[in-house]
């Protein structure tokens, strides 16, 4: 059966220090426990969608080393369909050395190794998949060529394409005006308008639209998100939580929401899911470990 989502995007293996506070420049802090745990936005929105009970595939590159095996099984055992998830032989796998604090703020340097091989070639070969899915999620920790090459894809069989612009570059405007919702942080939206960026929340997502894409949402981290689509401008308030690790919970929130778009969803009640499903990763360390199942999601609704 055809999934319900394909995320074309990054693996990583997310190498990960606990630390009381970030270091300074120059300085030497101490670090607790390393973990080395299922990351990279592209495998993150894969894992948190089918942990949720979505159809999810993924399209990327991982090394042929330990750290590639490590993100394929995770992906396996969470039954994401790794068909176009290719391994390449020249370059290791994507790394992300982080260091989260105890104040919960997190600083990640990404090494992109496989991801930066992933070629326009595995969308031409994950085609069909493509266009029998719903959604196609997208990031960009992989070439920009890959990524323009999948929303064209998608949008010439009517696939609907989710946009995480994160991190930021630039797009042809015809792609740009293909998402449907572009979505990225306040951060990044920012860094999108640059010196034409508005002040507050809501016109932030206003001119996120003026710039053609179809929908946008801006997530605000304690302060929810905001969508927009033509007309429409909505809050949608964060769910309350202790921010342990906020690590792929961006990444959680994009895939959330495109699974419920995908399941027809209006794009505010995308939203609402999101931020609850997000709100309940960063309770607990790590990006895939801490992603909840559905039951996960409703039990802390409850409580
Ligand atoms: O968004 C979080 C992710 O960014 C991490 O898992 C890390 O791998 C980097 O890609
Ligand atoms: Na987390």
């Amino acid at each position: 059966t055809a999934p319900e989502l394909v995320v074309v995007g990054s693996l990583n293996a997310d190498l990960t220090a606990r630390v009381r506070r970030h270091p300074a420049p120059g300085e030497t802090v101490r670090g607790d426990a390393l973990t080395v745990s299922g990351g990279g936005k592209g495998a993150n929105q894969a894992v948190a969608a089918a942990r949720l009970g979505a159809r999810t595939a993924m399209v990327g590159r991982v090394g042929a080393d330990a750290h590639g095996d490590m993100l394929l099984e995770a992906l396996r055992a969470d039954g994401v369909d790794t068909t176009h998830t290719m391994r390449d032989h020249g370059a290791p796998t994507g790394t992300a050395l982080i260091t989260v604090a105890d104040s919960g703020e997190n600083n990640i340097i990404v090494c992109a190794g496989a991801n930066e091989r992933l070629s326009p070639h595995v969308v031409e070969a994950a085609e069909a998949v493509i266009g029998a899915a719903r959604v196609v999620s997208l990031v960009l920790e992989v070439p920009v060529a890959t990524v323009v090459a999948a929303a064209r894809a998608a949008s010439e069989a009517g696939t609907r394409v989710v946009l995480n612009l994160s991190p930021v570059v630039e797009l042809p405007p015809e792609v740009l005006a293909l998402a449907d919702p572009l979505v990225v942080n306040e951060h990044e939206a920012r860094q999108l308008l640059a010196a034409g960026a508005p002040d507050d929340d809501r016109g932030l997502s206003t001119a996120l639209l003026a710039l053609g894409v179809r929908s946008a949402v801006v997530t605000l981290g304690e302060r929810g998100a905001v969508v927009a689509e033509s007309g429409r401008v909505e809050h949608v308030p964060a769910v309350p939580t202790d921010a342990v690790d906020t690590t792929g919970a961006g990444d959680a929130f994009a895939a959330t929401a495109a699974w419920r778009l995908g399941r027809g969803d209006a794009l505010p009640d995308a939203a609402r899911w999101a931020s609850r499903v997000s709100a309940r990763c960063v309770r607990e360390p790590g990006a895939q470990p801490s992603y909840p199942t559905l039951d996960a999601v409703a039990e802390a609704a409850r409580c």
